[in-house]
């Protein structure tokens, strides 16, 4: 009879651990930009290096091989990437057999592009192509430049354990879809990171169980639109995998990021009511108050549609925080269009949110089709005017708060003071109180006694 070979579970110190004690491993330092969806890219690059024999370290000073995982999603974003390969020269000076690599979207968005703008950069490797990053350390070691910008349709890094490094061991990140399909005008998404794709349920699961047993508290689900979720042709949608995944883990914090307006279901709402263990919180990206925007966006769904989401939330979990994405200035945007934002974005009073100018993406609908024409002076002005209303907005919502005693997820000393934590409430509202005896990765239970727009301020309560 063939006998089973199981691999045995190491956990990411473990591994990292192990791969210092090797003297002839070659040093790899990993940085990352943008998103949640990058952190657990690098972790899943840092378990594919590892394996492969490399080791990883903080410094980058002392590094063989370099990293930069990166985003597009702005054309800011690019900048300061290409800032810190500036910067990256003077260390490629000093040591001229260093190799200097670029992941992710900016990666896949300008692909062999980079290798004449760039010369610091040795290896392009774009998200689906992470499996071949041994491969392409090697043929840059040859003095070649080597290119991977193949995207996949099936690529979920499924069997990968990532290795969180730079982790607090509380909190982490496990992705369970990749790419997006759902193509709004604006974004470059779907030219970085290609098609839509679920990652097995059972490979979800385990790389959560091995998680937990690590120790974290706290797991938050990913993928550029988690509701879009679906294994086998609907056999798990969304729902279902949040379902197992906090059915399986009692006691631990689960999250999830992003959700989409258009696919966002009751069902996935009555889930998260039906879960103590699942958070109070949702990101809803709305970009716009605008009818007129959200058609020109491709966003799939109307204001009076999105605020039907809003009040399903609220009926449901009434205690629901709700955080949003706004993007001010895209292509004719009147000032009625952003009075609607503004608008919508009272009378929904959101806890928190993310806003930004709008910036014109190469091959995107909007570069293609429309005008980039509201001047610089006026986005920014809107965006100001949004910022601004959103911080009344979210110093209303802490002060709601103030006097209400919260379940707390202590995840770290504060930065001011090393008397004092910080963790979040369920709400994904962050805290800062007294230490007393409490200790990174406790619950405990906060009074909020004070606020400001950004924080809570609390005393621990027995
Ligand atoms: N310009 C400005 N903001 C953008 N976003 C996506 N693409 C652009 C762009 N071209 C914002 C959206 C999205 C968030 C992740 O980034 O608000 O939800
Ligand atoms: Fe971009 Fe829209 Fe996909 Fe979000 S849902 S990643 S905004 S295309």
């Amino acid at each position: 009879m063939k006998e089973l070979t199981i691999k045995k579970y190491k956990s990411s110190s473990e591994r990292i651990k192990e791969a210092l004690n090797n003297p002839n491993a070659a040093k790899l330092y990993i940085e990352t930009y943008g998103c949640q969806m990058n952190v657990a890219d690098s972790e899943v690059v840092n378990s594919i290096m590892l394996d492969a024999g490399f080791a990883v370290i903080d410094a980058p000073e002392e590094a063989d091989i370099i990293f930069l995982n990166t985003c597009a999603i702005r054309d800011n974003a690019e900048q300061r990437i290409r800032n810190r390969l500036n910067a990256l020269n003077v260390l490629k000076k000093k040591k001229p057999g260093l190799i200097v690599g670029m992941l992710g979207c900016m990666a896949e968005r300008l692909k062999n592009k980079l290798l004449e703008e760039e010369q610091i950069l040795d290896i392009i490797a774009g998200p689906d192509a992470y499996k071949s990053l041994p491969e392409l350390v090697q043929e840059a070691g040859t003095g070649q430049k080597a290119v991977n910008v193949l995207l996949s349709r099936e690529e979920t890094y499924a069997e990968i354990s990532p290795v969180r490094k730079d982790a607090n061991n509380v909190t982490a990140f496990v992705s369970i879809t990749r790419g997006c399909d759902n193509m709004c005008a604006f974004c470059v998404v779907p030219y970085t990171r290609g098609r839509e794709r679920s990652r097995n349920p059972e490979s979800i699961l385990r790389e959560v169980k091995e998680i937990v047993s690590e120790g974290y508290k706290e797991i938050t689900l990913l993928g550029q639109n988690v509701d879009k979720y679906n294994w086998n042709n609907g056999e798990v949608n969304f729902a279902g995998l949040l379902r197992m995944t906090a059915e399986a883990n009692p006691g631990i914090r689960i999250r999830f990021s992003t959700s989409y307006p258009q696919d966002f279901t009751d069902e996935v709402i009555q889930t998260m009511a039906t879960f103590d263990n699942i958070c109070k919180y949702i990101h809803l990206p709305v970009q716009s108050g605008s009818n007129q925007m959200l058609d020109k966006m491709r966003r799939g769904y109307t204001r009076e549609w999105y605020i039907n989401r809003i009040q399903a939330i609220r009926k449901y979990i009434p205690d629901c925080a709700v955080s949003t994405d706004i993007i001010a200035g895209f292509c004719g945007e009147t000032e009625e269009d952003h009075k609607d934002t503004l608008n919508l974005m009272a009378d929904i009073a959101y806890d928190f949110a993310y806003m930004f100018i709008y910036s014109e993406r190469a091959k995107t609908f909007a570069a293609r089709k429309y005008d980039d024409d509201i001047d610089e002076e006026t986005k920014k002005r809107r965006l100001t005017e949004i910022i601004q209303l959103q911080q009344e907005l979210s110093l209303k919502s802490n002060e709601k708060d103030v006097g209400k005693t919260f379940e707390v997820l202590v995840e770290g000393v504060s930065k001011k003071s090393a008397d004092r934590l910080f963790g979040r409430n369920s709400q994904n509202k962050v805290i800062v109180f007294d230490k007393i005896d409490a200790q990174v990765g406790d619950f405990v239970h906060v009074k909020v006694l004070s606020c400001t727009s950004a924080t809570l301020l609390g005393e621990i309560v027995k």
